[in-house]
């Protein structure tokens, strides 16, 4: 799409012109760039003065510069930042804090820096232990960007280049996939359809001679579009992929830490628990703090073989914010809230779509929703056009959404976890009204 740069700030325009000559083609959202300089609880604030609801950074997950982990940030900078090979209470209290939030069992932590390392060490440990190299992906999934981890990441580069130890199973899409709700199939129909999909894909592995490492997942299926598979789907896959001796790897890198409302984390919505969970972006508020969880048994079978070290994981002011973190969201009750302003937004939301036909499906859970648009209720053609202009024109409203899914035609709301009842009034309105004005 053409960009009307007549009106671009110099400052805007120059600082396009130096990033173009040092930064290696990475992309910014919006036609017109936006110079975000300062945060605060749910707000975002640009150089030119304008003030934005920050509707989709997940990352932030306490609200912008949290006042209590900034001052945790800073008492241990100035005080003390090694790294974990020497003792250090922090790291312990936060290890056992984390713990007593998952399963029991699943209480051996890793500490590394982002959701990527955090997968890597997920595959290493899974491909130590079972003794097999493959693993089993959703089709379009993201989960980071190392070698291993972006030939995890289907979305980012074209099937063709698949490497053998990669098998892929269709998501769980049951808005326009191949088993679609609403039609003839019950949940539990739906749910052994999908989880199906795991046989053929661990077939491929066995016939290269790969075997079964690991199967991992994102419970929201983020790139997917944001999917709310069948109750039994997880139990389904994880089934199939035990018996073929692999482990199951939940990535709650977006799920995790409250985000979806009734659970802490995105697989203990479907009733099953993995052999290793991984998490990163909201466990920092903004810090880079990711960690792998696991069993006793798998940790130890995997030290047997290697020796683990990363020089910043788990560092004592990681541990202090992550702690933070961990502490505001149970202490401003943040899991409830996202709950709560999570039902209300997605009433308000199946009232607007009463009204826009242009809105196919809503979906997700707390504060995690997409919503899909099509031109057609039958056709389900993707309206990614429309999905596009609505994102943009909403900015200039003052409100920061997203998109994604295969066909980028979903809308996705993913605020920090302050966000409240006013908030998404605020929100509700602008969407309201870029419905209306895309169509006209
Ligand atoms: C589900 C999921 N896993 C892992 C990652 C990778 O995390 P990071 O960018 O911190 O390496 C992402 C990043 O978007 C993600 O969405």
């Amino acid at each position: 799409m053409a960009t009307d740069t007549s009106k671009r700030d110099n400052r805007i325009t120059e600082l396009l012109r130096r990033r173009e000559k040092h930064f290696a083609g990475s992309f910014l959202l919006y036609q017109e760039p936006v110079e975000i300089v300062r945060g605060e609880g749910i707000w975002l604030y640009d150089s030119q003065g304008n003030r934005y609801l920050d509707c989709y950074n997940n990352v932030a997950s306490v609200g912008h510069c949290h006042p209590r982990v900034v001052e945790a940030m800073h008492r241990q900078a100035s005080t003390l930042n090694t790294h974990t090979r020497y003792l250090n209470e922090k790291i312990i209290d936060y290890a056992a804090h984390l713990a007593g939030t998952l399963p029991e069992g699943l209480d051996v932590c890793l500490f590394c820096c982002t959701g990527t390392e955090a997968n890597e060490l997920a595959m290493r440990i899974a491909r130590s232990v079972t003794g097999h190299r493959g693993a089993i992906v959703i089709e379009h999934a993201y989960h980071g960007n190392s070698t291993l981890v972006g030939e995890l990441s289907a979305c980012t580069y074209p099937p063709a280049e698949r490497p053998d130890h990669i098998a892929t199973m269709e998501p769980p899409n049951t808005y326009r996939g191949s088993f679609r709700r609403g039609a003839t199939l019950s949940e539990t129909e739906l749910a052994e359809q999908y989880a199906a999909q795991a046989d053929p894909a661990v077939r491929q592995l066995q016939d290269v001679g790969q075997g079964v490492a690991a199967f991992i997942c994102d419970a929201i299926f983020d790139t997917q579009g944001t999917l709310d598979a069948p109750p039994d789907y997880f139990k389904g896959v994880y089934e199939k992929v035990r018996a073929a001796g692999g482990l199951c790897i939940a990535d709650e890198v977006q799920a995790g830490f409250g985000r979806l409302g009734e659970k802490m984390w995105g697989f203990e919505l479907y009733g099953v628990v993995p052999d290793i969970v991984t998490m990163g972006k909201p466990m920092g508020d903004g810090h880079p703090v990711a960690a792998v969880v696991t069993r006793r048994d798998i940790a130890d079978a995997f030290m047997q073989k290697v020796i683990y070290f990363n020089t910043f994981g788990g560092n004592p002011v990681s541990a202090a914010v992550a702690e933070t973190v961990l502490t505001v969201i149970e202490e401003e009750k943040l899991q409830q809230n996202a709950l709560e302003v999570g039902r209300y937004l997605r009433k308000e939301l199946d009232r607007l779509a009463e009204k826009h036909p242009l809105i196919g499906d809503i979906r997700g859970r707390g504060l995690f929703i997409g919503i899909e648009l099509v031109k057609g209720h039958q056709t389900l053609e993707p309206a990614f056009v429309e999905a596009y202009t609505i994102s943009e024109k909403m900015k200039d409203d003052g409100i920061l959404i997203g998109s994604t899914g295969r066909f980028g035609n979903v809308l996705k709301i993913r605020p920090p976890l302050v966000f409240s009842r006013e908030n998404a009034d605020l929100l509700i309105g602008s969407l309201d009204r870029q419905l209306t004005a895309v169509l006209n």
